[in-house]
């Protein structure tokens, strides 16, 4: 608020001091002083109207900037405000982002409370293949949860790591959870080393990097992919 207003100051003074100059430079070549001082008493009435109304335009148009500056400031401390509530909030019901209304409400589980003691990984995230393993949670194969996920015990190992453990490629991780056209044909060609993996690939979020990293656990855990050691890699340091 008090930037806004600040802002609208800097803005009548800037639009102020400009048309007291140009004001000036009109009736001083109109009255030849050569001093802009009292250039405006030596106004024609002509000029003194048109002087008029361009102050008046631009009290206007000022006016019109302080209102949208200062909307914009609202809108940004409601924002922050309701972010900050998001973080502050005990309930969903009053965090600006759920629907209050919604009867299913009362169902939600604080994330803190409901993933306490769920497996976590290296990085203390929580580790989904091992909590869907021990049971803990059971994703529905579909919306209305009728039908069977179709589940591929299909390991592919894939050796162009360099000084890295292999990656090994494990469908039955994968299709536990997803659906075979979640990434054949579009991500992957179902066909082995008809893909032109890399490291780098994946880091700008193609291939595996197009949930990896976003939906599904961090590229920092590097051992859950590069998991089997061979020769030039070293013994498993993890
Ligand atoms: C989501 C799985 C995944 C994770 C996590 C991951 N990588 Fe990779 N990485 C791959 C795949 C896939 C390849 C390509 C393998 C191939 O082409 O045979 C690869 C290749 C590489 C290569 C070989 C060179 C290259 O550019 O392709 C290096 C080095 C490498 N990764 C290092 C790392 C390091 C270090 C980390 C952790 C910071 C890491 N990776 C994490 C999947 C992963
Ligand atoms: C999370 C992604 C993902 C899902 C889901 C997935 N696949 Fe794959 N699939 C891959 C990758 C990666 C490869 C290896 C591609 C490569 O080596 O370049 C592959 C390879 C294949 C291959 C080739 C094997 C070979 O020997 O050449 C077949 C066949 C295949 N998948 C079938 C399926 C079927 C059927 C499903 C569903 C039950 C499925 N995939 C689900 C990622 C996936
Ligand atoms: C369509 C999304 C998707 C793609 C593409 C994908 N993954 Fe995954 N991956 C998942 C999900 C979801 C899980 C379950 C664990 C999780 O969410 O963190 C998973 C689990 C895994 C696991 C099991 C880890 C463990 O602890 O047992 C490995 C290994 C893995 N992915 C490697 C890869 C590699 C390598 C690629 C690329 C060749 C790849 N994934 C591509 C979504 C994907």
């Amino acid at each position: 608020m008090t930037r806004a207003l600040r802002f609208s100051a800097v803005t009548v003074w800037l639009v102020v001091g400009l048309l007291g100059c140009s004001g000036g430079m009109d009736s001083r070549s109109a009255a030849g002083t050569g001093s802009g001082q009292d250039a405006v008493s030596t106004m024609t009435p002509e000029q003194q109207a048109a002087l008029d109304e361009a102050m008046a335009t631009a009290k206007q148009a000022s006016a019109e900037q302080t209102r949208q500056t200062s909307e914009a400031a609202e809108k940004a401390a409601q924002l922050s405000l309701s972010v900050s509530s998001e973080k502050a909030s005990e309930s969903p019901r009053d965090d600006g982002i759920h629907d209050p209304v919604n009867e299913s409400l009362a169902m939600l589980q604080n994330p803190a409370q409901a993933l306490g003691t769920f497996p976590r990984d290296r990085r203390g995230e929580v580790d989904w293949v091992v909590a869907l393993d021990q049971g803990l949670i059971e994703p529905r194969a579909d919306l209305n949860g009728q039908t069977r996920m179709q589940v591929l015990d299909m390991d592919i190992l894939m050796k162009g790591t360099q000084s890295m453990p292999w990656v090994k490629f494990p469908h039955s991780a994968h299709t536990k959870w997803l659906d075979c056209t979640n990434c054949h044909d579009e991500i992957f060609k179902p066909e082995m080393g008809a893909n032109d993996l890399s490291m780098n690939a994946v880091l700008a979020g193609e291939f595996c990097g197009v949930c990896h990293g976003k939906v599904s656990f961090s590229l920092f855990v590097c051992e859950r992919c590069h998991s089997v050691p061979h020769p030039g890699s070293g013994e498993k340091w993890w």
